[in-house]
């Protein structure tokens, strides 16, 4: 029997006893700003931002040793000892594992989590749901207790959760001090705290923040009286799962109350109950914050059993609304595993790349690639704002190529870099093209190109190897041309600068140097001389995307030339001899760079666009043939790409005393560029499976063992073996590589990749995680790192566009399914449900005599009955018959056969 079971088509799972197993969090959020990690015992922590945290900090280690979580205690009037409702006392933990352990299960849907837990002993079951609703800062806890006995009970709930109440950076940064500035104030129905002050790194400030945990009974009666601070609580001598206040049940505080620094505590001593049998009742818990002091106005809208439940029911059908795509293959596992990884970029866009227990790091911002990256599941799932974001983000761009790092809480804002700290990831440039390409396929907007749009300026010049002085903050962040405008330039201005400054700025190997790291951010240890040869490739592949799309934009659209600044002249139309000279390349790009180190002309150039295409084309090609004639590591079977050089200007890969060092990022874009031919794909494919493929913990790992601290290449050799960016089957680039395998028309070798990482995930044995696809997987094959990665956009896109091929091809609809027979239920069939250009799509795949993929061929297209055109092997609704469609649902019915 499966750990993990799926209860409805919306990912609802089940999961009994939870808390036997280490590391579970579960994330819940809204679009208030609330982001919580949620424990099966209800640990975890909730905040706003780094400097609002209203439940203490944690990190993955916390979730074992805090016993602050968010309890709710019940003291039985018959009995010494009170239970916990959710699991979380002394008494509890010692008896995990014995027969006497509380029976408990876990149900969780997007964003929402109920535990069930029964006691033998105490003859209660509680059920506590957590949740946020969508209108207001508040995470809700609703606790129902159930008698199981046959005679009465009587007994006394309090709720105790503790509040932190300041900034993350006070855990260790004068925890103690910034407890002083705590006020704490009992008032009808909760706990407040309104520190004086708070001290963060932006210094000692006035604080607004008022942090409040309020509770009612289901009818919306209040507490009786408080326990506001923790000391008081747990008693001399006692602790947070067992404290004294409760074995006693002794008076708490009256509203009304004022405590003066100390740690606060959501205590909560609700009036005494009495059940009849199977007679149940329930509690309300808000915890949340405001700088409004309009606590009562907020808890107001949550103070009965009818409201709590609407807001829940609100809340769950909005985050189920936004993750509109469906899945059917039959494997009600990978169907259910594939809802969460969709709703996953979700996630990432509410808790940015920070805020869950794993990721103890960051302050909730997200870096440029992640912004990027995030795009493209938006792309299938609510793309309406996302012209505008693609537009904005392209103000990040410098006109040197490179990009702002420091990323504003507001689309479009970025920071400038006061501490003079340049750091240049060299495969920035890569991502923002990959987005608008699927953008203007899926929408066939090519104007999106023609937009104007500044370009980022601060302190950092020529590629962050100087800094420009005659900037200052006064100047601002965006480019001016010499006659002090803001200068515009194009999206596709844009997109030329970031590839042709990569292209001229290499290292002693020609190829585009490594600088502050690449894709893989722990590669940060060789800057002076490291080149990422993987990288050097995806530019090359871009380049070539880049010359198909000017080619489009002439034969399609009639675009004859484009308007570029003038300086950019110096960096096209050059000899391709000079490509094989390092020094020259680098004169070129040093001459344009010292033309725009400060100010720039603002001035205009027509370029041919065909000109323009077969430049591009010359200098991917260039790239391709280099790789080609001097990476390529074989020996016997063996065959594939060395990825990097390091900061000795050595081949990172190859044969070595300590064994083979095989890396899988440069097989990927070697793969999804065309560098590699399809016999060097096969011998890549074979060799990464006797090197990198381990099949119980996931599939493919970033690289082989190279048994050294390789400090002439990054921090990552300092992890161990098969943790992060060392060697883990690390998911975003697993993922990649299926991606670019089935790009190649590799499908067998993409589905291996694929199916290996969710077949793991969903192993729960091994992973340890709830559904979704995690950062990575480490030695054992635990997941970690779970809900926050860019794997998720990545598979989901490409479960989309590869495996079931539903793809816009310049705003038309193709679909060419690559699935293989695996992923049909046992009738043949495949479902897909998405959106595309507005309207909604139900995709069946037909395959009744089960061929695999390179069996069959598209046979017949319909839609809502209606024949659709088939050209090749692909079945295609132009862009003209979609604006037909009204809104309600199409059915398609892809008939296959051979
Ligand atoms: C994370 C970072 C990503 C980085 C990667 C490798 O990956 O978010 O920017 O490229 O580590 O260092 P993720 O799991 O989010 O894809």
């Amino acid at each position: 029997m499966k750990i993990v079971r799926f209860l409805d088509n919306n990912g609802k799972f089940i999961i009994k006893n939870p808390e036997n197993y280490s590391g579970l969090y579960f994330p819940v959020a809204q679009n208030k700003g609330i982001k919580s990690a949620i424990t099966p015992n209800l640990g975890g922590d909730t905040k706003k931002n780094q400097n609002t945290f209203i439940l203490e900090p944690v990190s993955v280690e916390n979730l074992n040793n805090n016993k602050g979580v968010r309890n709710f205690w019940v003291k039985l009037d018959n009995k010494d000892d009170a239970w916990s409702a959710v699991g979380a006392s002394a008494k509890q933990e010692y008896e995990k594992f014995t027969p006497k352990q509380d029976e408990s299960s876990l149900e969780a849907g997007f964003m929402f989590q109920e535990v069930t837990r029964i006691s033998k002993e105490f003859k209660l079951t509680s059920k506590v749901l957590s949740f946020a609703p969508l209108g207001d800062p508040v995470e809700i806890m609703y606790v129902t207790l159930i008698n199981n006995d046959t005679k009465e009970v009587t007994f006394t709930p309090t709720t105790a959760i503790p509040v932190f109440a300041r900034s993350a950076d006070n855990i260790r940064d004068h925890r103690h001090v910034t407890s002083l500035l705590h006020r704490i104030s009992t008032h009808e129905s909760g706990v407040y705290v309104k520190p004086t002050l708070s001290f963060d790194e932006r210094g000692h400030k006035k604080n607004d923040v008022t942090y409040f945990v309020c509770g009612f009974t289901e009818d919306g009666v209040s507490p009786v009286d408080f326990y506001p601070t923790i000391d008081d609580f747990i008693g001399e001598g006692g602790s947070l799962i067992s404290p004294r206040t409760i074995s006693l049940n002794s008076r708490g505080v009256k509203i009304g109350t004022i405590i003066e620094g100390k740690e606060a505590l959501g205590g909560l001593h609700f009036p005494k109950k009495t059940l009849g049998p199977k007679e149940e009742c329930s509690y309300i818990v808000i915890m949340g914050l405001t700088e409004n002091d309009d606590v009562e106005s907020i808890i107001s809208k949550y103070k009965t059993k009818e409201l709590v439940l609407k807001a829940k029911e609100e809340a769950v059908s909005y985050w189920n609304e936004q993750v509109n795509v469906n899945y059917y293959t039959g494997n009600d596992q990978f169907d259910g595993f594939m809802k969460w990884v969709s709703f996953q970029p979700f996630l990432r866009r509410v808790f940015g790349c920070s805020f869950l227990p794993h990721h103890d790091y960051g302050r909730g911002g997200r870096g440029w690639r992640d912004l990027w990256q995030d795009c493209l599941s938006l792309l299938i799932m609510d793309p309406s704002g996302v012209r505008q974001m693609i537009c904005d983000n392209y103000g990040g761009v410098r006109i040197d190529g490179t990009n702002a790092t420091i990323i504003g809480e507001n689309q479009g804002e970025f920071i400038a870099d006061r501490n003079g700290i340049a750091r240049v990831w060299m495969d920035h440039g890569v991502w923002p093209f990959i987005t608008t390409k699927l953008y203007i396929n899926q929408t066939g907007d090519v104007d999106v190109l023609k937009e104007g749009v500044s370009y980022f300026k601060d302190e950092q010049a020529k590629r962050g190897t100087t800094l420009d002085k005659e900037w200052n903050p006064s100047y601002g962040v965006k480019q001016k041309s010499n006659e002090d405008n803001v200068y515009k330039g194009t999206i596709l201005e844009h997109i030329l600068l970031e590839h042709l400054c990569a292209f001229y700025e290499v290292g002693s190997h020609n190829h585009i140097r490594l600088r502050g790291a690449d894709w893989n951010d722990a590669l940060d240890m060789a800057s002076a001389n490291g080149e990422s040869v993987a990288f050097t490739a995806a530019y090359a592949g871009n380049l070539t995307s880049l010359g198909d799309l000017l080619m489009t934009l002439k034969n399609k659209y009639g675009w004859n030339n484009v308007s570029l600044l003038s300086e950019i002249k110096e960096l096209l139309f050059i000899d391709n001899k000079v490509y094989d000279s390092i020094e020259e390349k680098t004169n070129v790009l040093n001459s344009y760079l010292s033309k725009c180190s400060h100010n720039i002309s603002g001035t205009k150039v027509d370029v041919d666009i065909k000109e323009l295409a077969d430049d591009l084309y010359c200098k991917a090609n260039w790239i391709k043939e280099h790789i080609r004639k001097t990476e390529w590591i074989s020996k016997g079977d063996d065959g594939w790409f060395n990825s990097y050089y390091d900061n000795n200007k050595q081949k990172v890969e190859g044969y070595f005393d300590s064994g083979v060092r095989m890396m899988l990022t440069g097989q990927v874009f070697t793969i999804m560029s065309g560098t590699a031919l399809d016999n060097q794909v096969a011998s890549i494919c074979k060799t990464s499976d006797k090197y990198l493929y381990k099949k119980n913990i996931g599939g493919y790992r970033l690289n082989t063992d190279f048994h050294e601290v390789k400090l002439d290449l990054g921090r990552a050799f300092g992890f161990a073996y098969g943790e992060k960016e060392n060697g883990a089957v690390f998911s975003h680039m697993t993922v990649m590589y299926a991606n670019a395998l089935y790009q190649r028309g590799f499908v067998r070798e993409g589905y291996k990749a694929l199916s290996t990482l969710s077949d793991n995930a969903m192993n729960f044995e091994v992973s340890k995680i709830y559904p979704g696809i995690p950062e990575y997987f480490d030695a054992s094959g635990r997941g970690l790192y779970h809900y926050l990665t860019g794997a998720a956009s990545w598979y989901m896109l490409t479960f989309i566009t590869e495996v079931f091929g539903v793809r816009g091809d310049y705003g038309d609809l193709s679909i060419s399914p690559r699935l293989v027979k695996e992923q049909f239920d046992e009738i043949g069939k495949a479902i897909l449900s998405l959106t595309f250009d507005n309207k909604k799509f139900e995709i069946t795949v037909i395959n009744e005599s089960k061929l695999d993929f390179n069996e069959y061929k598209v046979k017949e297209a319909s839609i809502d009955n209606k024949n659709i055109n088939i050209k090749g092997n692909k079945a295609i609704i132009s862009k003209d018959e979609l604006n037909k469609l009204d809104n309600n649902l199409h059915k398609i019915v892809i008939t296959l056969g051979n």
